[in-house]
């Protein structure tokens, strides 16, 4: 599947994106050399890999830790998820992501 995240400095980067390889969002802007650290290791204790979502794709709702994480994290704005806690699925070809800014 494709999904386009723009970067901080406005540009926007199409990945192919594997959906039978068990990856993330953080997972894979981290296999494309976008800049997310992914301090915590995808445990949704970071926010380093805060985005926001730009198009109108159905997601998985959000868990506990990341609805916690995303209350006290910077830069949240309503659209906010965190890339770790996405998996890749065919549900998201065409998704449409922005990186939040480094806190
Ligand atoms: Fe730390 Fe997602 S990698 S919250």
């Amino acid at each position: 599947i494709k999904i386009k995240i723009k970067d901080r400095e406005g540009v926007v980067h199409e990945l192919d994106a594997p959906t039978d390889m068990a990856m993330n969002i953080m997972e894979l802007c981290k296999a494309y050399e976008l800049p997310v650290e992914g301090t915590c290791g995808g445990m949704a204790m970071c926010a380093s890999c805060q985005c926001y979502v730009l198009s109108e794709h159905q997601l998985p709702e959000m868990g506990p830790d990341e609805e916690a994480m995303l209350f006290e994290a910077f830069h949240v704005k309503d659209n906010s998820r965190l890339g770790c806690q996405l998996p890749i699925t065919e549900d998201l070809d065409g998704l449409e992501l922005e990186l939040a800014p480094e806190s």
